[in-house]
């Protein structure tokens, strides 16, 4: 979408420490900055900010990225939002780009129509329409809405009609009116609003512009509900309908509750409950969760009871795996099967839902459960089968001790010891901390260092603190059958690029599967404070270390060619035998080679 050249610039003409004091008051500790973080709540400054890396990280929460992410997290806006105010803060211009390949709109630079103040100007009219027809406000009363309410939402009404807005906008054929998706063109070219005969819920964004539309039939009728569709100012899948309105009360209540409809966040506001949000119609994503975990400790998801209820919670779960923390919870709330929170809401009150809120199931317990009903605990293949299911999750917690209560309830339901559950899901357990460079060769050691891949995390830290380095490692070292070496293989992937910094590795991570180890590594990479020199060396250490665990295949070929030869006559060429002669001396070396006890991890 935008240009990663333009992104690449953009990130080295900033200064993170620049942007960042603009908002917080940093302080200097060492050759960083820190601060308490403006994501959470502490009185302690877990919040860094790097400013030879250009990256900030929070120890407390997680919070961690580059300037775009800063934009994007603290103002809550959108990416391209983020990188066209960032690159207006340095006085640079966001070039028009396409925003998909073939057929699509480029976006309004400085010379084009301001697509927020369209939104607004729709909004302002739905709003002044809705209080004109008498059968709207009937249809809002009718679902125990008032006036106040509405307003707080901004709820309006587009009539009928098919080019109603036409005297709101006189260049009702502009192209911004298509860009921002309140108008369709049809067959032969003629334009038509999108919204008609219908109640309009205004969607904003984190600063407050409205971006979008929900729009529900009055009675019955299909669709019931219409959505704007994806436009350079909405992305579903990043948005939740109602954040703005509910910030206030979920910091004050300490937890949000996320609920599957407009409706529903209205509802219960009507009742109170205004620490309530809505996912738009799509899963919940890693993002949604992000962007509540950076407001408040507890996410309470709340779905209906039945199945279709039940698989988006189990998504919900999914997904908030890798971005928990320990110090943050996730609970789900299943309402009776009748029922969804507006129903609830309106037939038992304010007390019987938050009641239920305080019995929601904590994400342990829904984890645990859910894998159960998936095998037959009382055979020793269900229990082995549980195992198999939990790996591919366990492995995906990135909170070390949610983490290891989840492995200890898992070993408990499959009746094994935590060391073999440890062991079998792969995850590291809690013993005594070890050498990066320990002897791989004794005992069962061997399993649990094979899968425990510091050495690739290692390199990885190397190369986030001086990322010429990526240039540097030998691709056959590279093993792409787990995270780390994924992401160690995507790093080396930027090797060609001229001045590669550890913002533009963050930049081009944005959004792969590899974002949350990159977090965790760049903690590590500030608590170690690893500048040039020791990253160098660093690095050496664990190419080794990795070479020497995993031997030269060549060495295993031309073995494997000489005991072929010696059965059937055909033995190593001398050229063979002179570069197997080699290998193994390299190897010999290698073996002498001592590694530096320095790092003792
Ligand atoms: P629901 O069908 O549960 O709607 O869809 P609701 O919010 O309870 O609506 P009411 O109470 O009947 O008015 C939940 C959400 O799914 C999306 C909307 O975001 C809706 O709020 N949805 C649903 C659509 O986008 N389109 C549809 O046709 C239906
Ligand atoms: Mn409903």
């Amino acid at each position: 979408m935008i240009p990663e050249s333009f992104k690449n610039d953009l990130l080295n003409r900033v200064d993170i420490v620049d942007l960042i004091e603009r908002h917080v008051r940093l302080k200097k500790a060492g050759a960083n900055f820190v601060a308490c973080c403006p994501f959470h709540n502490e009185k302690t400054p877990s919040f860094t900010v790097s400013p030879s890396k250009q990256f900030y990280h929070c120890f407390g929460c997680g919070a961690h990225g580059n300037a775009i992410s800063f934009v994007m997290e603290y103002s809550g806006l959108g990416y391209i939002e983020a990188v066209k105010d960032l690159a207006e803060s340095v006085g640079m211009k966001l070039p028009e780009f396409e925003r998909r390949a073939g057929g699509g709109a480029p976006i309004a630079g400085d010379e084009g129509p301001d697509l927020y103040d369209i939104m607004k100007r729709a909004a302002d009219f739905y709003r002044e329409q809705l209080k004109a027809s008498p059968a709207a406000v009937e249809y809002l009363k009718g679902r125990g809405l008032t006036g106040k309410v509405a307003a707080r939402f901004g709820i309006g009404y587009a009539p009928p009609g098919w080019q109603n807005l036409q005297p709101v906008f006189p260049d009702y054929a502009d192209k911004a009116l298509k860009d921002c998706g309140l108008v369709i063109d049809g067959e032969g070219g003629r334009r038509y609003d999108r919204f008609r005969d219908r109640i309009v819920f205004p969607i904003l964004n984190q600063r407050g512009s409205v971006i979008g539309f929900g729009g529900r039939v009055l009675g019955e009728g299909e669709p019931k509900y219409l959505n704007s569709p994806e436009t350079p100012l909405f992305e579903k899948g990043r948005e939740l309908y109602g954040l703005p309105q509910a910030r206030t009360a979920i910091r004050e209540a300490g937890r949000v509750v996320v609920v599957e409809g407009y409706m529903d966040v209205v509802a219960l506001s009507q009742h109170g409950i205004e620490y309530a949000v809505a996912t738009l119609g799509t899963a919940t994503s890693a993002t949604h969760v992000q962007k509540l975990f950076r407001q408040t400790d507890e996410i309470v998801f709340c779905f209906d009871g039945d199945a279709a209820g039940l698989r988006a919670a189990w998504h919900a779960l999914e997904v908030s795996l890798p971005v928990l923390a320990d110090h943050k919870a996730v609970k789900f709330l299943f309402l009776p099967a009748e029922d969804d929170p507006d129903s609830y809401v309106r037939a038992r009150g304010r007390e019987a839902f938050e009641r239920l809120l305080h019995e929601a199931r904590p994400l342990s317990e829904f984890f645990l459960a859910e894998l159960r009903g998936r095998v037959d605990v009382t055979t020793p293949e269900g229990r082995s089968r549980l195992i198999h299911e939990a790996k591919p999750l366990l492995k995906r917690v990135a909170a070390p001790a949610l983490q290891l209560q989840l492995l200890k309830q898992v070993a408990q339901a499959s009746d094994m010891t935590q060391e073999d559950a440890a062991r079998l899901t792969e995850i590291r357990s809690a013993g005594p901390a070890r050498s990066a460079y320990a002897a791989p060769a004794r005992g069962p050691d061997r399993g649990m260092l094979a899968l425990d891949h510091r050495l690739e995390r290692e390199l990885i830290i190397c190369i986030l603190a001086h990322p010429p380095l990526a240039r540097e490692v030998p691709a056959e070292i590279v093993d792409d059958g787990h995270p780390e070496g994924r992401a160690l293989a995507a790093l080396i992937g930027f090797e060609g690029i001229e001045g590669l910094t550890h913002a533009v590795i963050l930049e081009a991570m944005r959004d792969s599967e590899h974002e949350a180890l990159l977090n965790r590594v760049d903690g590590e990479l500030l608590e170690r404070r690893m500048e040039m020199n020791v990253a160098r060396t660093e690095f050496n250490a664990a190419i080794t270390a990795l070479r020497m665990r995993n031997p030269n295949p060549r060495i295993r070929e031309l073995e494997e060619k000489d005991a072929r030869g010696r059965l059937i006559g055909q033995g190593l060429t001398g050229q063979e035998s002179e570069e197997y002669r080699q290998l193994k001396a390299e190897e010999a070396a290698l073996k002498q080679h001592r590694m530096p006890p320095s790092r003792m991890v």
